[in-house]
C-alpha cells in the first residue's frame, strides 16, 4: 500500500477554559494523524468536545497545549494574520450555526470565500453548487428567508466554493431530512473520491459515519476509540 503523506498531526492537544474559579477540562490532551484523503468521522456525545475540537484544528480558537500539524506547517505557532491566510487556502469549513451574511444573498454568500481569495468569475460554480444542493430556487434568497436546512446547504455549498484540500463540517446533516441528508452525503462522497478532499465530520449521524474511512469516539475531552472502517480496515 502506498504510504500517504499526513495532512494534520495532532499531538497532546489540550483546551482548558477558567470560568471564574471554575476550571473547565474540555479537550484532555488528543492525538491523532490523518492522511491526506481520508474521510473521518468525529462522533461523541453532547458536550464531550467534539466542536471545540473542531474548532482548534481549524485555527478559529487556540489550545491551552500541544500542537496542530496542517499540511507540514505547525499552525499553532502562527499568529492570527498567518492563521487566515493558512485557513483561506487549505480549510472549507461549515459550522454548527451555518454563520451566513445575513446582508448576501445565498448566491452571494456562496460566492464570498472565492471573490476574499481574490478569484473572478466564480458565479457559475456558485449556481452549480447551490443546485447540487437541491436550492437551485432559492439563490436569491437572503438568510433569513431560508429554513434552518436550506441554511446548511447554503453554508456547505460555501464551504465547496474554493475546493479547500481539508474540508471540516460540524454536523452537516444534522437540520436535514432524510432526503437532502443523502444529497449532502452524495456531495460530500463525490468531494472525498473525485478532488481527494480530506473530510472530518463531527456527526450524530450513522448513515454517513458508515460511509467514513475511520470513526474517532470522543468521550469527556479524551479519544474514546479509533477505528478504521470498510476497505480502509481491511
Ligand atoms: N467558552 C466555553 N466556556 C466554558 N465551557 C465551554 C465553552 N465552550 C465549550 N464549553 C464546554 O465544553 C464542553 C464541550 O463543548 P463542545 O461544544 O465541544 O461539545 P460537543 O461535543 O460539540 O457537543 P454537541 O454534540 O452538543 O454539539 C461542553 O461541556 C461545553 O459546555
Ligand atoms: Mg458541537
Amino acid at each position: 500500500m502506498p504510504t500517504t503523506r499526513p495532512i494534520l498531526e495532532v499531538a497532546g492537544l489540550t483546551k482548558t477554559i477558567d470560568s471564574g474559579s471554575r476550571r473547565v477540562e474540555i479537550l484532555r490532551g488528543i492525538d491523532f494523524t490523518v492522511p491526506a484523503g481520508q474521510f473521518l468521522a468525529i462522533m461523541g456525545p453532547s458536550g464531550s468536545g467534539k466542536s471545540t475540537l473542531l474548532g482548534l484544528l481549524a485555527g478559529l480558537d487556540t489550545a491551552t497545549a500541544g500542537k496542530i500539524v496542517l499540511d507540514g506547517e505547525d499552525i499553532t505557532a502562527l499568529d492570527e494574520d498567518a492563521l487566515a491566510r493558512v485557513r483561506g487556502r487549505k480549510i472549507g469549513f461549515v459550522f454548527q450555526s451555518y454563520q451566513l451574511i445575513p446582508t448576501l444573498t445565498a448566491e452571494e454568500n456562496v460566492l464570498l470565500p472565492h471573490e476574499l481569495a481574490g478569484e473572478r468569475d466564480g458565479a457559475g460554480r456558485a449556481r452549480e453548487l447551490l443546485a447540487s444542493v437541491g436550492l437551485q430556487d432559492r439563490m436569491d434568497h437572503y438568510p433569513v428567508q431560508l429554513s434552518g436546512g436550506e441554511q446548511q446547504r447554503v453554508a456547505l455549498a460555501r464551504a465547496f466554493m474554493v475546493k479547500p484540500p481539508v474540508l471540516m463540517a460540524d454536523e452537516p446533516t444534522g437540520n436535514l431530512d432524510t432526503a437532502n441528508g443523502k444529497h449532502v452525503l452524495e456531495l460530500l462522497l463525490a468531494l472525498n473520491r473525485r478532488e481527494r478532499t480530506t473530510l472530518l465530520l463531527v456527526t450524530h449521524d450513522r448513515e454517513l459515519a458508515n460511509h467514513a474511512d475511520r470513526v474517532i469516539l470522543l468521550s469527556d475531552g479524551r479519544i474514546a476509540g479509533d477505528e478504521l472502517r470498510g476497505e480502509s480496515a481491511a
